[in-house]
């Protein structure tokens, strides 16, 4: 049953007051659609899971975990990946070193293409990447560089789309992939590199004391309510060195003031 907006300011007022978790400035439409999952997964309505969440923090903790959405893929939309190998990196290859983030990281899929890609045009020992999320469940996942058997083909396609007419090793460079065991895992040269921290977009802080080359925030905003998006690209805005490059997803895009302190190439954004 779809729960009511008293609903929905119930659980969002009971998650804030029990944990440092706020909700407040993410889409209604979204949210209430996730509210209504989490509702029929525990068969329980939303005064039932608030009276729980008072009283045992990890159920609450779970809760948040499954009000997130995780989705992710290795080389997600191959064609931003032509762009960011042919546009963004050579901007920087000149630098001493190149800071990406990956904020909104999921499992890591985004955070590993990038290292494959940087690995491919000779960028990658200069690389440090940086990866967060909100779900700690997720940063484990992507700190194992393991996933299942479903993603195995759509993978492949990915890279194969993602590198289309140019001259690179097979993926298996990259990853192990096993049929047999249902499994592609992310060869240790790459796995091992990136460094994760748990991180809440909403306390619009930047969580690494640094400025970037390049921060990724992919299908994550959406999920947020436009002043909220507008006060994290603030905060992407100063975290990124001049020049620097936000990268957001396909149905993303910078409303309002904001936006005219970039230069616009699709999703992607260049720091005046
Ligand atoms: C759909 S995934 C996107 C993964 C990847 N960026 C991509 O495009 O493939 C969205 C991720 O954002 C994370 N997320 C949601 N709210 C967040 C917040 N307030 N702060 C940080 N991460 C958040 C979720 O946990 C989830 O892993």
């Amino acid at each position: 049953m779809e729960p009511t907006q008293a609903d929905i300011e119930l659980f969002i007022q009971s998650v804030s007051k029990h944990s440092d978790y706020d909700f407040s400035d993410y889409s209604i439409k979204s949210f209430s659609r996730r509210l209504e999952k989490l509702m029929g997964d525990h068969r329980a309505t939303v005064p039932e899971l608030v009276h729980k969440i008072g009283k045992d923090r990890a159920f609450l903790e779970r809760l948040v975990r499954e009000i997130t959405v995780n989705t992710t893929e290795l080389f997600r939309d191959p064609q931003i990946w032509q762009s960011i190998r042919n546009m963004i990196v050579p901007r920087f290859k000149y630098e001493d070193f190149i800071n990406i983030w990956h904020a909104g990281s999921s499992t890591g899929q985004e955070v590993f293409s990038m290292l494959i890609l940087m690995h491919q045009v000779g960028l990658y020992d200069k690389t440090n990447s940086f990866a967060t999320d909100l779900n700690t469940e997720v940063i484990e996942v992507a700190q194992s560089g393991v996933y299942r058997f479903r993603e195995i083909d759509e993978y492949i396609d990915n890279y194969s789309a993602a590198t289309e007419g140019l001259s690179l090793p097979p993926p298996e460079e990259y990853m192990e992939i096993s049929r047999k065991k249902s499994t592609i895992k992310i060869k240790s040269f790459i796995a091992e590199k990136p460094k994760y921290q748990k991180h809440d977009l909403v306390s619009l802080e930047c969580p690494w004391e640094r400025k970037f080359h390049i921060i990724f925030c992919r299908n994550v905003l959406i999920y947020f309510n436009h002043e909220l998006q507008n006060r994290i690209f603030e905060m992407f805005h100063d975290s990124l060195y001049p020049g620097g490059a936000l990268i957001i997803g396909k149905h993303e895009g910078i409303l309002g003031d904001i936006g005219l302190k970039f230069n616009k190439y699709g999703t992607i954004y260049i720091k005046k």
